[in-house]
């Protein structure tokens, strides 16, 4: 008899799923196991590589809990998420573009009265982010929800920093009549994602480096709309070309204007930096 060759055995493997019930599903794995197959022949996989790449997911198995959730960092360090947010995302007719949710976004943030201050002056410089949610005839949408989140100027979220208050530098805003939304915050900067897990160690062992390009989080919504999840990037503030989770954008990029005037207190200053991003939103 001949000996099994790899495309027999993967002919074997792909034939014991022929009788999926579900349609869907066995298309996904049968294309799932051929292009495992494939990758493992094409280059001619290890045993002993083979069991790194299970120590690597068992470690990120451990160390995902609540908190913290390894497989989707892995995901958006190998750009599958962001692959995923291409593929069904089609941002046409000048509606803004998607990007990455990233692992920091709290579902029922508090709600916020336009012209609010979401951040201290110790998490960074004072920044004025405003503009309108807009339908694809540029009308104004009065009640869209605009939910932002982001990193303090130490490069974490609320969610990770004891140092900040519960709901520090996020907040759900209404528009108003006009369609418009206005908040104080401070300018984003670029920071490292959490990097002392195996991803992390993934990215060393690539020579790459754990850095997202600064960037403001949003998600917005109106009734009757495709809600849209997005960030705004500050085209000053690096890595815009590295982004470590591939989520940049151009169109999602801005430059920040500064301009004379106070910022409201707790800012000190006569002068502050402002944004004026509107989101146009497509119908359902
Ligand atoms: C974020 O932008 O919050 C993020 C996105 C992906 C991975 C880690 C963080
Ligand atoms: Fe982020």
């Amino acid at each position: 008899m001949e000996p099994v060759s790899p495309a027999d055995l993967t002919r074997t493997v792909l034939d014991r799923h022929a009788n999926v019930p579900d349609v869907r599903l066995k298309e996904i794995i049968t294309s799932l196991i051929a292009h495992l197959h494939a990758f493992a022949t094409e280059v001619r996989l290890t045993e002993q590589e083979w069991a790194a790449g299970i120590r690597f997911l068992t470690e990120a198995g451990h160390i995902t809990d609540a908190n913290r959730q390894e497989f989707i960092l892995l995901s958006d360090t190998l750009g599958l998420s962001m692959l995923v947010d291409v593929i069904n995302h089609d941002a046409g007719e000048g509606s803004t573009e998607s990007t990455v949710l990233g692992p920091f976004w709290v579902a029922d943030a508090a709600w916020r009265e336009n012209g609010a201050v979401i951040g201290r002056p110790d998490d960074g410089e004072p920044l004025h982010v405003f503009g309108q949610v807009l339908d694809l005839g540029r009308t104004p949408i009065a009640g869209a929800v605009v939910d932002v989140w982001q990193a303090s100027g130490r490069g974490l979220y609320d969610v990770q920093d004891p140092q900040q208050p519960v709901g520090n530098l996020r907040g759900r805003f209404r528009t108003d009549a006009a369609g418009r939304y206005d908040f104080w915050t401070v300018r984003p900067l670029a920071y490292a994602i959490p990097d002392d897990g195996p991803v992390g160690k993934m990215l060393a062992a690539l020579g790459r480096h754990p850095w997202r390009a600064a960037h403001i989080h949003f998600k917005v919504s109106a009734e009757g709309c495709r809600s849209v999840t997005s960030h705004v990037f500050d085209a000053e503030g690096g890595y815009l070309d590295s982004d470590t989770v591939f989520g940049v954008k151009p169109s999602l990029v801005r430059t920040t204007s500064v301009v004379a005037g106070a910022p409201p207190a707790p800012f000190t200053g006569d002068e502050h930096r402002s944004i004026e991003y509107d989101f146009v939103l497509v119908p359902k």
